[in-house]
């Protein structure tokens, strides 16, 4: 699958494309997202909680997992973004967004498919400053926002989270991803188990667990559809969950959509929780970035905002963190 945002994409608003990459003239623009983020364009995915299959990765033939090594971080575990284009057709996809990313040739279809069959690039950037941190997410509550393949939740699974939710607009990407990744990591129950790759021969598949086992998958929520419905659906729990960290990587590209995810932000993260966002300065062809989020936060008068880590080589990133105005 290329590399490469839906450029095609029509821009939401005349007002946004204009203005968005003059910071002088930010302010114009965050009223102009403000307004915009209220009227989505059309119906998007009604949310839905998953509950996995015993073992997801048996209906699956010839799967390749990758390891994601960096630093000291356990291996993460993943499923090759090829195994989707081998086997499109023979998957259960009624989303139809295997095939609709071929033929559109395209990593974002809004409204239809949101980009989280591959990992993005500030996902590894969040990775990196976990390591460097050395946060160990020891009995916390982490929810993975617009995860995709799921690796930052992965990790705080693996390092000892509570309770590991992971939401992705898509179905399908929780359903054939998202949860099978969870599964390659955790299988026997055992978290920094070896992928079996050893003398360049494959990987082999690992006993699942059985039914009487516990499992950290028992810690762990699946959910798709869009942010709005996702935290209505939350919000019916009793009691609803509060989250100690919100990661969310690669997010606030589309302006249209700040507005519910600055609710999910509000209503979910835990008084003294935390948000890490990693994020691309600008999203070339789609609009958002992180100036005109930064602006949402500020108007909107609820977050503090702190730049954590700054990249600079090649499209600039950003890793902030939100937590509540005191
Ligand atoms: C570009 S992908 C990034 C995937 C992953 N976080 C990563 O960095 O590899 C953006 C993700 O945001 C989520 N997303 C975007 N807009 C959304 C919306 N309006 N409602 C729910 N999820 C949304 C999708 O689930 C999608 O997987």
């Amino acid at each position: 699958m290329a590399f490469s945002f839906n450029f095609d994409i029509p821009l939401k608003t005349e007002e946004t494309t204009d203005k968005e990459t003059i910071d002088g003239e930010a302010k114009d623009v965050v009223t102009k997202c403000s307004e915009a983020s209220t009227t989505v364009p059309k119906k998007l995915k009604d949310a839905i909680e998953h509950k996995p299959l015993l073992d997801p990765l048996s209906h699956l033939e010839n799967w390749v997992p990758e390891t994601i090594t960096i630093g000291a971080l356990p291996p993460l575990l993943c499923l090759n973004e090829s195994v989707f284009e081998k086997t499109a057709s023979e998957r259960e996809d009624s989303e139809e967004i295997l095939a609709k990313t071929r033929t559109e040739n395209s990593d974002l279809i809004t409204g239809v498919y949101e980009g989280g069959l591959k990992i993005w690039e500030c996902t590894y950037d969040l990775l990196e400053y976990i390591d460097d941190e050395g946060e160990t997410f020891s009995g916390k509550s982490v929810l993975d926002l617009g995860c995709g393949a799921g690796i930052l939740g992965i990790l705080a699974l693996k390092r000892g989270a509570r309770k590991v939710d992971f939401q992705d607009y898509n179905s399908t990407v929780i359903e054939q991803l998202t949860i099978p990744n969870v599964f390659l990591n955790c299988e026997d129950g055992s978290d920094d188990e070896e992928t079996g790759e050893k003398n360049g021969s494959p990987p082999t598949k690992k006993k699942a667990l059985n039914a009487s086992q516990t499992s950290p998958l028992d810690c762990c929520g699946f959910f798709s559809g869009d942010w709005n419905s996702f935290l209505t659906l939350l919000q019916k729990k009793k009691p609803s969950p509060k989250y100690d960290i919100i990661f969310t990587s690669e997010t606030i590209y589309n302006t249209d959509y700040y507005s519910s995810l600055h609710s999910v932000f509000c209503d979910l993260l835990a008084e003294n929780g935390i948000v890490y966002l990693a994020t691309k300065s600008h999203y070339f062809g789609v609009g958002g970035g992180l100036n005109l989020f930064e602006k949402f936060v500020e108007q909107n008068n609820v977050f503090q905002m702190k730049h954590l880590k700054d990249v600079e080589q090649g499209l600039k990133r950003h890793i902030v963190s939100l937590t509540f105005k005191k």
